[in-house]
């Protein structure tokens, strides 16, 4: 199964669902993020739905067990394949989260975000780095019976040896095509892949493109 899920990161409708007309056949599945959601709702979900391929819904929840379980219970009829929820909700709400989600649905656990860095994770009151704490709650996902969690492409060779059948999703990677030889601290998906990624995700490097159907072609070729 080709493991890239394109991320709809537009904010337009019908941008996004021409987008993603167009890829279909080259990815695995569609994100659609917090800011799709709020903007398109159910309806953007069952538009996008329509294209028939599984939907990952990244609404990164995280909130008291009862209102998360609630909120899973609502989306439960968009039959999303992956939700996403924050691991530093604790294990009480990823817990209910799993259990209040559809039988066919991966329920994973954000670890840290990549914008925050070792400064900004001191200033919330949390010691050590971020490496550490991608592990540390990679474990309590495990531990409350979540499918997987969401990692760079730095931490998943970690994760993956510590949960052999953890369902890992990475984000934020960059093809190998010259156009990003000045960033030095991309992966590329094949890597991430070989690393144990589960789920590629993956938006500019075909969003942006000048011709999104061949990046992902030439992104699915590399796999
Ligand atoms: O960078 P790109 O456009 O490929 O990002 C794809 C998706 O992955 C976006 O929806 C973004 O929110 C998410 N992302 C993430 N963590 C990162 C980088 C991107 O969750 N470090």
């Amino acid at each position: 199964m080709n493991p890239i899920y394109l991320a709809l990161d537009l904010p337009r409708l019908d941008a996004a669902l021409a987008l993603a007309q167009k890829v279909k056949s080259h990815v695995g599945g569609l994100k659609l993020g917090l800011e799709f959601f709020c903007a398109h709702g159910h309806h953007g979900v069952h538009e996008v739905a329509k294209l028939g391929l599984p939907l990952f819904l990244d609404l990164k929840l995280h909130d008291i067990p009862n209102t998360v379980a609630a909120a899973m219970q609502a989306i439960h009829v968009l039959e999303p394949a992956i939700v996403t929820v924050h691991a530093a909700g604790g294990r009480a709400m990823m817990e209910d989260a799993k259990a209040a989600a559809g039988e066919h649905c991966k329920v994973v656990g954000v670890t840290v975000l990549t914008s925050l860095d070792g400064a900004d994770l001191t200033a919330t009151g949390i010691g050590g780095s971020a490496h550490d704490q991608v592990l540390r709650l990679a474990d309590l996902a495990a531990e409350a019976g979540l499918d997987g969690i969401v990692c760079s492409g730095h931490e998943v060779g970690d994760v993956h040896r510590r949960w052999k059948d953890g369902y890992l999703v990475v984000p934020g990677l960059r093809p190998d095509d010259g156009h990003h030889a000045d960033q030095k601290r991309t992966v590329t998906p094949s890597a991430a892949r070989r690393a144990g990624a589960s789920v590629l995700v993956i938006g500019r490097p075909i969003s942006r493109a000048d011709d999104p159907v061949s990046a992902a072609r030439a992104i699915e070729g590399t796999l």
